[in-house]
């Protein structure tokens, strides 16, 4: 890693070791973690993607869990454990990484509350991954790739722990989306003028996760092009847009929320078109 990348990653880490991640963008920095907020993180989590859901199970409509059982699988970047809770309830040998002690701490405190099997929970970076080559059968990277100085590096170490024929999935966000076009470049960076005084990075750090704290280090938008690109050395991957259509129905503006007008069966159309989520598939 170059020396200007250490520099900005020991910034990414400092900074989500103040500002776990909860999916409640206005939560206080001290949370208190008993089995309420955890069941709220994960309440929340389902109500950002209903796209993603079968059952009452975070991502059960993408995440086969069953095929998992006595897999080896490694949850990268786990926040506050809702991943890493789901791997182990249904049998996986999982592994579960985080770059900052505040996350490991959470996800620790999640499964004593809950009473769930000993887990291998550990502080570690996904750009330089402490398995050897070929360990794991399935690998989660949810909403983190694009918050690392060198996601590319981070995709290459999947690529390497991953056992022949080993899948991962993970979610970035979409650069062609409503959310950064409209939302963050137009409105904020021209319509405010931001753009003459923020470069087009400051623009996503300060207005994505991270909004009412000053906004966050690092964020990173991708097109699906740029994932597949990204992921070439892979023998398949598959990239589909997804969101709530919430941003759909605020447009413009939330004080004139002209597209909840537009029926329904359109603006949840339009959700995989410009949505801000990318949700990756790939096979070694
Ligand atoms: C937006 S949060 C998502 C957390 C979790 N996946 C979730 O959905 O709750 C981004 C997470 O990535 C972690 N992270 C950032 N850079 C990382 C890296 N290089 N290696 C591992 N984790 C990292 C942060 O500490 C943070 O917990």
């Amino acid at each position: 890693m170059t020396e200007e990348n250490e520099e900005l990653n020991k910034k990414v880490t400092n900074w989500w070791n103040d500002n776990p991640f909860t999916y409640n963008p206005l939560e206080q920095k001290e949370i208190k973690p008993d089995a309420a907020f955890f069941r709220e993180v994960d309440r929340k989590f389902i109500k950002w993607t209903p796209w993603g859901q079968r059952d009452s199970r975070p991502l059960s409509a993408v995440i086969d869990y069953e095929s998992l059982v006595g897999q080896r699988v490694l949850d990268i970047a786990i926040g506050t454990g809702w991943s890493t809770e789901q791997f182990a309830r249904v049998g996986a040998d999982v592994s579960a990484i985080d770059i900052t002690p505040k996350a490991v701490e959470l996800a620790k405190t999640r499964f004593t509350i809950f009473g769930l099997p000993a887990t291998d929970i550990r502080v570690a970076d996904a750009q330089v991954l402490p398995w050897p080559d070929n360990t794991f059968d399935y690998v989660l990277a949810w909403g983190c790739l694009m918050h690392m100085p060198n996601t590319e590096q981070a995709i290459s170490e999947i690529y390497r722990v991953l056992k022949p024929g080993g899948r991962m999935a993970g979610m970035m966000y979409n650069k062609h989306s409503l959310h950064w076009w409209w939302y963050i470049w137009l409105s904020k960076g021209i319509l405010r003028g931001r753009l003459l005084r923020m470069t087009k990075q400051q623009l996503a750090n300060r207005y994505t996760d991270g909004v009412y704290q000053g906004g966050n280090q690092l964020t990173k938008f991708y097109s699906s092009r740029q994932i597949r690109r990204m992921f070439g050395r892979f023998s398949q991957c598959r990239v589909s847009i997804h969101d709530t259509t919430t941003a759909i129905d605020h447009w413009p503006h939330h004080c004139l929320s002209l597209g909840r007008f537009l029926p329904a069966k359109i603006r949840q159309y339009l959700t995989t078109v410009v949505g801000q989520s990318l949700w990756i598939e790939a096979v070694k």
